[in-house]
């Protein structure tokens, strides 16, 4: 007997590849269109769930950092801000997982456990942050890891990761293709991340990616085209660590 017994009224075997995305906050509210945004992106994504079982994660943006400072001013510790941080991205995955509707989960789940079941269950995940000591992009990848996901979308403010901070500098090139060790060394020269801090990508995230040899694709989230292609697998304008 095979290791896969198909009983009656049991899903199907053959399977859709797992595609985690994680959007980031500073993607999911600009301020600029916000509503008409979101509301491409939910069809966006209700078409990609049919070709792919997806889960995504929302981040925290501005409205997350606000309010760390906030905390900080007020002599929280870290473990508090994080835990306020956890809270304004699980606001966003509300938002997203009610604007998806049924079937996706409208309470975010609150532990990558529960994700995982829930995505077992054939659902798109919507989820923002789980614990303390890491961002809604270490979420996505445990969560990569865990369902062995063929890609893990990061879809963030700029067109991908780029030889300097192109928000500064003008002459910033992008990089398109880069290995998985070279961007986790990128990652660590930039130093042990705090709440609320704005990085590329989580160094938890891409340290377990890289061992499960999961590719990221970064890309421009408000760019939906791209982002499309990106969830795909397509060819797309964007960074590609692999
Ligand atoms: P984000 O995932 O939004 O981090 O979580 P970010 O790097 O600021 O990403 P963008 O800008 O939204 O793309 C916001 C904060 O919430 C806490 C951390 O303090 C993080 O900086 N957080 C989030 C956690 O502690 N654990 C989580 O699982 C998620």
């Amino acid at each position: 007997m095979g290791r896969w017994t198909v009983a009656r009224g049991m899903p199907s075997t053959k399977a859709l590849e797992t595609v985690v995305l994680s959007l980031g906050g500073s993607v999911f509210r600009t301020g600029t269109g916000d509503a008409e945004y979101l509301r491409k992106l939910a069809a966006l994504l209700r078409g990609v769930a049919v070709r792919a079982r997806l889960v995504v994660t929302t981040g925290g943006g501005r409205t997350a950092r606000d309010y760390i400072e906030l905390g900080r001013e007020l002599g929280l510790t870290d473990v508090e801000l994080d835990e306020v941080g956890i809270d304004v991205t699980r606001l966003h995955a509300r938002l997203l997982a009610a604007l998806l509707g049924p079937p996706v989960p409208p309470v975010p789940a609150g532990s990558i456990a529960e994700a995982v079941r829930e995505s077992h269950r054939g659902t798109t995940v919507v989820l923002g942050g789980t614990e303390p000591g890491h961002t809604t992009d270490g979420v996505a990848a445990l969560l990569a890891t865990r369902l062995r996901a063929v890609r893990l979308v990061n879809a963030t403010s700029v067109s991908g990761l780029f030889d300097r901070d192109p928000r500064k500098d003008p002459k910033a090139v992008r990089i398109d293709r880069i290995g998985w060790e070279e961007f986790r060394a990128r990652l660590v020269g930039l130093g042990r991340a705090r709440p609320g801090q704005e990085f590329v990508f989580d160094q938890l995230g891409a340290e377990l990616l890289a061992r499960a040899r999961i590719p990221i694709y970064i890309v421009d989230g408000r760019d939906l085209a791209e982002l499309e292609s990106a969830l795909l697998g397509r060819a797309f304008q964007g960074t590609r660590v692999e």
